[in-house]
């Protein structure tokens, strides 16, 4: 192994876990990395424009769910929730909850992408001043780790829209439900969740015809160029989006289109033709088999909302931890 350059030991030093998780992907077959990557400032914002995409239907109709049930889901949620959304975007869901909500505690917005929830929270503080709002930049796949502080006053409400759970393994899935459900006893989860459909119409969402989604794919890798020094030429990749019916499962990759070499904290890796990295799952369930899993995850499903075409659901489930 070549011995590993200065600059490229201060690069991987910088973003440490994206490095030595891109280390590890490319390293390894297949090639794998976590989605939580994409989402630097840029991702984000091409995250935002997808969702406004035609094609893209998940956040059209879970918010028109919202819109439609706001008034039954806040009735069962009750007053005084404290509201924690796990992987806060642009915000706009959750205003609308708390404007549905009666008297609410607080609001607590998660997310990985800092600079992104720093702005999210800034414009929600001036158009809430009276609520508590506080922003956490964390990894909120790991519900047990973050530094939140329990009130006897409230009820703590987790708030997780956009299917995000759909973009974790059954396991990572599994574990993060179990650890919500500890860390929301006494309360409960509302939560967004794709279904399982046609698969002309979920190959269309990850296929969008202006090219956003094969943007936001490649961005992970003009994202190692720029916080690890990489030399990806993202134009030697292809984005590749398919429906695996038997996995219930979107997969992303990013597909070598020529033999090329990268190189990453000194080392190289070689890419051959046809080669890919695989980006991102986005699961898809029925009801009945998410009811099943967050049932045997610490969960008692209480409500379920779906669109007219039974493309997305909104469950809200209440944890079955025992108080101390
Ligand atoms: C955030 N997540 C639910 C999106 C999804 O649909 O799995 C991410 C995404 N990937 C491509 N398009 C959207």
């Amino acid at each position: 192994m070549p011995a590993v350059s200065q600059s490229a030991r201060h690069a991987l030093a910088a973003t440490p876990e994206f490095g030595r998780d891109l280390l590890t992907c490319l390293s390894e077959q297949p090639h794998t990395i976590a989605p939580k990557y994409f989402y630097d400032a840029t991702g984000s914002r091409l995250f935002d424009r997808i969702c406004g995409l035609p094609e893209y239907y998940p956040t059209r109709t879970e918010l028109s769910i919202f819109r439609q049930h706001l008034e039954h889901m806040a009735a069962l949620i009750g007053p005084r929730a404290e509201v924690i959304e796990f992987g806060a975007g642009s915000l706009l869901k959750a205003r609308l909850l708390l404007d549905a909500l009666e008297a609410p505690f607080g609001f607590v917005a998660i997310d990985i992408s800092g600079e992104h929830l720093t702005a999210a929270c800034s414009a929600l503080r001036r158009d809430y001043p009276a609520l508590e709002i506080e922003a956490v930049v964390a990894d909120f796949t790991h519900p047990e780790q973050l530094p939140l502080r329990r009130s006897s006053r409230s009820r703590r409400v987790g708030f997780f829209p956009g299917s995000t759970i759909g973009n974790f393994s059954p396991h990572q899935a599994c574990r993060f439900l179990c650890a919500a459900a500890r860390l929301l006893k006494g309360g409960g989860l509302l939560i967004g969740v794709d279904l399982v459909k046609d698969p002309a119409l979920l190959h269309a969402a990850y296929n969008d015809t202006a090219g956003v989604t094969a943007a936001f794919n490649r961005n992970l890798l003009l994202r190692a160029n720029r916080e690890l020094g990489c030399d990806f030429r993202t134009e030697d990749f292809q984005h590749y989006a398919f429906y695996h019916p038997l996995r219930q499962r979107i997969e992303m990759h990013l597909v070598s289109a020529t033999t090329q070499e990268i190189s990453l904290g000194g080392r190289c890796f070689r890419f051959a033709p046809g080669e890919s990295i695989h980006t991102e799952d986005s699961y898809k369930y029925t009801v009945d088999g998410f009811h099943t899993l967050a049932t045997a995850c610490g969960f008692r499903p209480i409500a379920t909302w779906c669109d007219a075409d039974n493309l997305f659901s909104i469950h809200w489930l209440e944890s079955t931890c025992p108080q101390e």
